[in-house]
C-alpha cells in the first residue's frame, strides 16, 4: 500500500525578529518577496492570493493578524473567525515560505500612538460607512510592509477601495512596493468569497446572492447600452430591494477617485454594501470593459 504523504504546513512565526531574519536571508539570495497580508479565516480567495504570490515571488510570506485598528466599536472584531489550524493546513504545499502570526501586544505595543491617516478616495463608500476603518488598515499593512520588507504585495479586488488605497499609500508615502490586485473569486453562483459569508443562515446565503445579480445587472445594461447612472442605479437598488438587503450603498465611481459618475461611458466600478440580516457584506463589479469574472 502506498503511504499517504501530506505536506508539511509552513512555518509560522510569532516574533517579527525571527521573521525577519529568514526574510533577509532570502533577500540575499536574491529573491523577490512576496506579501499576502491577511486576518485568517483562509477561502478560496485568499488562497487564489497565496498561489500567485508563490507562482511570482522567490520568498512568500503570508501574515494572519485579525487587527483590531480597523474594526469600529459595534463591528465584529469579537465574533470575527479565527481558524489558525486549519488556515495552516490549507496554506500547506503551496510554496508558502513563512507565516507570520503576530499577537495583538506585540504589534500594538503599549503607548501606541501612531496611525496612517488617508483623505480623498478613503472618506467615500466604506471610509463614510466605517469611519476610521482605512486609518486602521493603512497604518497595519504600513507596519507589516516595514516588518517584511516585501517587493510585492497582494491583494484581492474584492476590497477595491482598499486596493486602490494601498497602490496610493505606496506612491504617497514613496514605498519601494508593487501593489498586485487579484480576480475576485466567487461561488458557482455568483456569491463573492468573504470570510464573512460563514455568518450566513441558509435563508440569508439566499438571499445574499441579491449583491452579485445586482451588480450583473449593471453591467447587462451598460452592454446593452444605458448609459444613464441613475437609471443604472434605480435598477441595482430595486433588486437588491427584492431581497430585502439594507443597503449602505450602490455607488456607480471613478475607478481611480471613487468620485460618482452620472454617465457610464467609460470604466466605471460599481460598487455595493449591504446588510443580510446581520451580516455586511461588499462586492464590485467594473462595468464598461470587458470582464474576465461573468
Ligand atoms: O483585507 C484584509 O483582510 C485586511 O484588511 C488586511 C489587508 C489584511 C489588513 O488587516
Amino acid at each position: 500500500m502506498k503511504a499517504q504523504t501530506t505536506a508539511a504546513t509552513p512555518p509560522a512565526f510569532t516574533d517579527a525578529v525571527a521573521l525577519g531574519a529568514l526574510v533577509a536571508d532570502a533577500r540575499r539570495q536574491g529573491k523577490p518577496i512576496g506579501l499576502v497580508p491577511t486576518m485568517g479565516a483562509l477561502h478560496a480567495g485568499h488562497l487564489s492570493l497565496v498561489d500567485t504570490a508563490a507562482r511570482e515571488c522567490g520568498f512568500t510570506v503570508v501574515t494572519i493578524f485579525v487587527n483590531p485598528t480597523q474594526f469600529g466599536p459595534n463591528e465584529d472584531f469579537a465574533s470575527y473567525p479565527r481558524t489558525l489550524d486549519a488556515d495552516l493546513q490549507a496554506l500547506a504545499g503551496r510554496g508558502i515560505d513563512a507565516v507570520f502570526v503576530p499577537s495583538t501586544d506585540a504589534m500594538y505595543r503599549p503607548g501606541h500612538s501612531t496611525y496612517v491617516e488617508m483623505a480623498g478616495p478613503a472618506l467615500v463608500l466604506e471610509g463614510e460607512f466605517r469611519p476610521g476603518h482605512f486609518r486602521g488598515v493603512a497604518t497595519v499593512v504600513l507596519k507589516l510592509f516595514n516588518l517584511v520588507r516585501p517587493d510585492r504585495a497582494y491583494f484581492g479586488r474584492k476590497d477595491f477601495q482598499q486596493a486602490l488605497l494601498m497602490r496610493r499609500m505606496v506612491e504617497d508615502l514613496n514605498l519601494p512596493i508593487a501593489i498586485e490586485v487579484c480576480p475576485i473569486v466567487r461561488e458557482p453562483d455568483g456569491l463573492a468569497l468573504s470570510s464573512r459569508n460563514v455568518y450566513l443562515s441558509p435563508d440569508e446565503r439566499r438571499r445574499a446572492l441579491a449583491i452579485s445579480q445586482s451588480l450583473r445587472l449593471a453591467r447587462e445594461l451598460v452592454e446593452r447600452g444605458t448609459t444613464d447612472a441613475r437609471t443604472i442605479l434605480a435598477r441595482m437598488h430595486e433588486r437588491l430591494a427584492a431581497d430585502d438587503l439594507r443597503v449602505d450603498y450602490v455607488a456607480l465611481a471613478d475607478p481611480n477617485t471613487l468620485e460618482p459618475v452620472d454617465v457610464v461611458n467609460r470604466p466605471v466600478v460599481a460598487a455595493i454594501a449591504a446588510r443580510v440580516g446581520a451580516t455586511r457584506l461588499i462586492d464590485n463589479e467594473m462595468l464598461g470593459e470587458a470582464s474576465s469574472e461573468k
